[in-house]
């Protein structure tokens, strides 16, 4: 993929800064419910499992310590930072510089795929939960927790208007998609999906959705 020099300068620049204040930024939210909504979607998992988008591994705090998942994340500062954190949880995980749209993993070889705040940032969303879809064994689940045009329509109305000031201030983020509309069509079937507000966080931040996408089982 071929990036314009500008980019490149943003994302040394502003990319660097960005995620070493990430865990600042989320820290309020992380210990209300936002911390409680990723335990109760992450804490039960077992298996192989691949955490799409990991940034600095705030997950690694809530996957049980059975587990050894692969954090799987483009970008190079946010994946160093997720590497120390392993590091000093003394978690044992594979570290992978890459984009959730072209996972390195095998076809059907994952028991469960982990989406949390990311959807509203890859480039191609529709591509990552395809993606999720193909590295699922049959019967394998995506488990999300992403933030969502809002259903209140005069928060809608500001995250429409500040879309491209604050995709710049968040490497990309799109406060305004909807991304629930793309996992049936992926071909997955919802186990469930719930949808909350977070009091606090702002109007950018204040719906998410949270929970699980099941690839059918193969008919016999
Ligand atoms: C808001 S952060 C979320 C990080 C982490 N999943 C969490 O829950 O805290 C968004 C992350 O998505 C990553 N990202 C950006 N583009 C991506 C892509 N195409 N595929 C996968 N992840 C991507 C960013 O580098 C960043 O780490």
């Amino acid at each position: 993929m071929t990036t314009s020099l500008s980019h490149r300068v943003y994302v040394a620049t502003w990319g660097r800064i960005f995620a070493a204040m990430y865990d600042r930024f989320l820290g309020k939210a992380e210990a209300g419910k936002l911390g409680r909504l990723r335990h109760e979607l992450i804490a039960p998992l077992r298996g192989t499992i691949v955490d799409v988008g990991a940034g600095t591994g705030i997950n690694l705090l809530h996957y049980d310590g059975s587990v050894a998942p692969i954090m799987v994340e483009p970008d190079h500062f946010m994946a160093t930072r997720l590497a120390t954190r392993a590091h000093d949880l003394g978690r044992s995980v594979d570290v992978v510089l890459a984009p959730g749209e072209a996972l390195p993993v095998d076809d059907e070889s994952v028991d469960h795929v982990v989406c949390t705040l990311v959807l509203c940032t890859a480039p191609k969303p529709q591509e990552v939960v395809a993606e999720a879809f193909r590295v699922l064994r049959p019967g394998g689940t995506l488990e999300f927790l992403e933030h969502v045009r809002s259903n209140t329509e005069n928060v809608a109305k500001i995250q429409d208007r500040f879309r491209r000031p604050w995709s710049a201030l968040g490497c990309g983020c799109q406060a305004n998609r909807r991304t629930e509309l793309l996992f049936q069509p992926a071909g997955f079937t919802v186990d469930a999906l719930e949808r909350y507000q977070l009091r606090g966080c702002g109007p950018m931040l204040s719906d998410v959705i949270v929970g699980t996408l099941r690839k059918p089982e193969r008919a016999s």
